[in-house]
């Protein structure tokens, strides 16, 4: 779907189009149409008439529609715009995309008068909603091939929509990767994508193969991946633009399929480990939409990938391995196997690459979705001011994060007795505060670094489509990272600032 910008002063559609006017909300009396009134005249549509028949209220998302034939538009959409806030008009973006997704063309006055900010977000929404995953070529590719955005002054909006169109298309990335069957994705398989994407988008990359991680001592990833006929790898993507002095290094969980391993994990909650890389996935794409964004701080992204599985090569409840950088680990469950590769590559980030910040996402507990339920990840942060401004990029970019306590109290029940750390909490001692005891582990590796963890098992997949959120793997955590970015980009005293 390509996204073009238009003058209201422009002709209107070609044939097989759905034009769409924003509703608000009736303030006394009926729901008011917004811009594009003088669009309705010259279709001779009674917008008026058509939002009482359809009981229409204009509360956000809500589309409802009346049949044309002229001038090339085949249907009327009435959305519904709410309280007009980002989130709302983000929401009628997405379900606009929905309901025209059987037209040929769409068109919409629904970003007129909207500032650059609104603008993006109806951009993204627009795009994000109309996505379908074709890798296996048995779905239906979507009608809707353009959106054309009415504005006043499309000079104006030309940026924002810009990095609409970049930042969607990395979120899509995402989703990609992550909806991609384990049966193609091998840990090699989802290298060779990054590989081709950093090839593509001016970043530099290093592949570490299993040799060179037995070389340099990465004990967890290998003992993840030992089970596996398909060997583990560390994928490492650097953005480097002129000039930078600040460095933000990103690490995502990349186990291309978990199993469990020898701790096999029922039938049911196996369904959809496919996904469980989708941590790395957003590494990836955020790495690949970087140059476009014209970043200007150092950028590494960290993807340890490894498929877990039960095998005669597998590592075992009680084994005791070696991490990067020699801290020992007593394994007492094969399936708390996130923490176990993340682990090494938060050690290698924080030995070699002298980061201001880092940054992990992660599907690493069930635990986090207990609480939080699906939308929400789970923030964990080592200081305020890195806790506050990755909200402030989920709220502006869309998704939604609640902070979590790295609560001290916890911390004795990742000790063990045979080794520095074990990997699961003693039961006794974790309060059933899994999400936490898992982020008390990863900390172990950071030293004093500034560090934020994001626990994304519930929203990197979803049960349905709602919003611009579609069915499946959701891309989550691209968007935040990308305005951390370029938020970071922009206020040079942000990453300094985040120390406190
Ligand atoms: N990949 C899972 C976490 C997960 C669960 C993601 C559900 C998405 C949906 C992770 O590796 C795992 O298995 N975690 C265990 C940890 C436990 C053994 C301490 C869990 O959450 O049960
Ligand atoms: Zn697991
Ligand atoms: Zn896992």
């Amino acid at each position: 779907m390509t996204l073009t910008v238009a003058a209201t002063s422009g002709p209107l559609l070609g044939t097989g189009a759905a034009l769409a006017i924003p509703v608000s909300p009736a303030k006394r009396g009926a729901p008011q149409p917004g811009a594009g009134s003088e669009i309705l005249r010259k279709l001779k549509i009674d917008a008026a008439a058509v939002l009482k028949a359809e009981k229409a209220t204009g509360k956000a998302g809500e589309v409802v529609s009346t049949a044309v034939r002229r001038d090339g538009v085949d249907t009327v959409l009435f959305v519904g715009v709410g309280d007009e806030s980002p989130r709302s008009l983000r929401k009628a973006a997405a379900a606009l995309a929905r309901k025209a997704s059987t037209s040929k063309s769409l068109g919409t006055t629904l970003a007129v008068g909207r500032d650059d900010e609104v603008v993006r977000a109806i951009g993204e929404a627009l795009t994000l909603a109309s996505y379908r995953f074709a890798g296996l070529g048995d779905s239906k590719p979507l009608a809707l091939k353009r959106v054309k955005l009415v504005v006043e002054d499309p000079k104006a909006v030309k940026a924002a929509l810009n990095r609409a169109g970049i930042a969607a298309t990395a979120v899509e990335r995402a989703r990609d990767l992550a909806n991609t069957h384990s049966l193609t994705k091998t840990p090699e398989w989802l290298a060779q994508q990054a590989r081709e994407l950093s090839e593509a988008n001016g970043v530099a990359i290093r592949v570490r193969g299993a040799d060179e991680l037995a070389a340099e001592g990465f004990g967890g990833i290998l003992a993840v991946g030992k089970g596996s006929a398909h060997p583990p790898q560390l994928v490492e993507m650097t953005w480097t633009p002129e000039g930078a002095t600040q460095h933000v290094v990103l690490v995502g969980k990349g186990i291309t399929f978990d199993s469990g391993g020898l701790s096999l994990k029922p039938s049911d909650s196996m369904v959809g480990m496919k996904t469980d890389m989708a941590g790395g996935a957003a590494v990836i794409a955020t790495m690949a939409a970087v140059a476009g964004l014209g970043v200007g701080v150092k950028v590494t992204g960290l993807v340890p990938m490894a498929e877990n599985m039960p095998g005669a090569a597998s590592m075992r409840p009680g084994d005791v391995i070696r991490h990067y950088g020699g801290r020992t680990d007593e394994v007492l469950n094969t399936d708390a196997e996130g923490r176990i590769v993340l682990a090494d590559a938060l050690a290698y980030a924080v030995a070699n690459l002298d980061p201001d910040v880092v940054i992990d996402i992660a599907t690493l507990t069930g635990a986090a979705s207990l609480g939080l339920g699906k939308r929400h990840g789970a923030l964990y942060a080592t200081t305020d001011g890195l806790r506050d401004a990755l909200l402030a990029a989920s709220v502006v970019g869309g998704e939604r994060l609640w902070a979590m306590p790295l609560e001290e109290d916890y911390r004795d029940a990742i000790d063990s007795d045979v080794a520095d750390l074990r990997n699961i909490g003693k039961p006794e001692l974790e309060y059933s505060g899994g999400s936490i005891v898992a982020a008390l582990f990863l900390r172990e590796f950071v030293g004093n670094t500034v560090w934020a963890h994001l626990d994304v098992a519930g929203p990197a997949r979803a049960d349905g489509d709602e919003d611009e959120i579609t069915k499946g793997a959701t891309g989550f955590g691209v968007r935040t990272f990308l305005r951390f970015l370029e938020a970071a980009s922009e206020d040079p005293d942000l990453i300094s600032g985040l120390r406190r």
